[in-house]
């Protein structure tokens, strides 16, 4: 194998080992982005919304927060596909009115975001 061969090959082992850490950096800056404002995922922490610690796989309306309303006795769980919907589109997701009102339009970065509301 020659030189640059090598050189080839070493760059993509070196894309490969970082992607996965790009996406969770870009989920974190996404998240402090759009939903910072209201949430954070610090246990407890409640802002304008309930805190998101360890949100995936958790049932909706579950933390102690005292202002949920529209998630206030919901049976909804928080898979990927759920939280999917509901970030892309609050209020279509769950019917009525809520005070969540962003809506993450991209693919790619509810993707993200979600990915780090899972490391998190
Ligand atoms: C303007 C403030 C605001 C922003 C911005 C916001 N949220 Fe929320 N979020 C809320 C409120 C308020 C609720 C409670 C909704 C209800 O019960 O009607 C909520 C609920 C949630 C829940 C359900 C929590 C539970 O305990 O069931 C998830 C998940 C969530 N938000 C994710 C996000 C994500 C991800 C973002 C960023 C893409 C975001 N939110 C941005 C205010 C906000």
């Amino acid at each position: 194998m020659n030189t640059s061969k090598l050189f080839a090959l070493g760059i993509a082992a070196a894309i490969a080992a970082t992607s996965g850490t790009a996406i969770a950096a870009d989920g974190a800056k996404l998240f402090k982005k759009k939903c910072g404002t209201c949430h954070t995922v610090q246990a407890g922490k409640h802002k304008v919304g309930p805190s998101l610690a360890g949100i995936v796989g958790k049932k909706a309306g579950s933390t102690d927060f005292k202002k949920y309303k529209a998630l206030k006795g919901s049976d909804i769980v928080w898979d990927e596909a759920n939280l999917d919907a509901w970030i892309a589109n609050p209020k279509k997701f769950i019917g009525k009115a809520t005070a969540m009102t962003v809506k993450i339009k991209k693919d790619e970065d509810r993707k993200a975001i979600i990915e780090y509301m899972k490391a998190n």
